[in-house]
């Protein structure tokens, strides 16, 4: 039976992922606030270890996926944004990489969005900063900036961390991949749609398929990423979005 880690399995794509994988037969550790197997607030570097250790306990040290899927949206505060959705993702990625290395043909998958490239970035400090892990500093700086730019640069920091990442992780036999869905039905999309400016924001994407994505249609997309049958693809960013950045930058290739 396969192990999987997922980050924010108590809510939207990363509870969808779970009854995904617990259906394909996995055993399931979820890692979230609170109502999962561990318990834990990934935006401090505490919560962080307290929370790779109670899951290093419960599997033994060996994991065969890891989804990185926790976040906030970008009507939290800016800083909450930075520590959760980059540093939240990066420091468990590479605090489990021994026990996914430990594991059987495992992979990882970073949930990232598709604002990374329908967002006018400009000054890229911030994602600098959270790149060079830089976390208080890079928080900081965050809360002069609109708080939907700053979702989109952790989730620029979260990808070409990712992407960074692919020749240490391709030395230990191990693939890292990134998903990029457009707007998908969870409760984070309702909390956005509710504010006037980012719900509108959203109303205006353009999305050719016609309409938002269920938070099943993600995770089956990153189930296909964690199985063996995906062994060649490492380093990707496969947008779920309905083509909007197919639409948007159709010669961005
Ligand atoms: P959600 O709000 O339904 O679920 C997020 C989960 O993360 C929640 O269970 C929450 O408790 C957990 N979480 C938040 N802060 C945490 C912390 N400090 N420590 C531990 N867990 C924490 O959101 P959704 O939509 O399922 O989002 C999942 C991922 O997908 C996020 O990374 C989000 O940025 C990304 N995403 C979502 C899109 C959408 O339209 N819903 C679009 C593109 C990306």
């Amino acid at each position: 039976m396969r192990t999987i880690v997922i980050t924010g399995s108590a809510s939207g794509i990363g509870a969808a992922l779970r009854r995904r994988l617990e259906l394909d037969g996995c055993r399931v550790v979820g890692v979230d606030l609170q109502g999962q197997e561990v318990a834990a607030d990934l935006s401090t570097p505490t919560g962080r270890s307290a929370a790779m250790n109670k899951v290093l306990d419960l599997t033994g040290r060996s994991i065969d996926g890891l989804v990185v899927a926790a976040g906030v949206g970008p009507q939290a505060p800016q800083g909450l944004q930075v520590r959760v959705n980059y540093f939240g993702a990066v420091e468990v990625l590479d605090g489990l990489r021994p026990a996914l290395a430990a594991g059987e043909r495992a992979a990882a998958v970073c949930i990232a969005s598709n604002s990374i490239g329908l967002t006018q970035l400009g000054d890229t400090t911030l994602v600098d900063e959270m790149l060079r892990g830089s976390e208080g500093v890079a928080a900081g700086l965050a809360g002069s900036i609109h708080g939907a730019l700053v979702y989109a640069m952790t989730k620029v920091a979260l990808t070409r961390a990712m992407r960074r990442r692919v020749q240490p992780w391709g030395d230990a036999g191990l693939r890292l991949n990134a998903v990029a869905p457009g707007p998908v039905s969870t409760p984070m999309l309702e909390a956005i749609l509710d504010d006037e400016e980012l719900g509108d924001a959203v109303d205006a994407l353009p999305i050719p398929l016609g309409r938002r994505a269920e938070p099943e249609e993600i995770a089956s997309v990153v189930a296909f990423l964690l199985r063996p049958e995906a062994s060649f693809v490492h380093g990707s960013v496969l947008f779920a979005d309905g083509g909007s950045d197919a639409f948007v930058r159709p010669d961005v290739v």
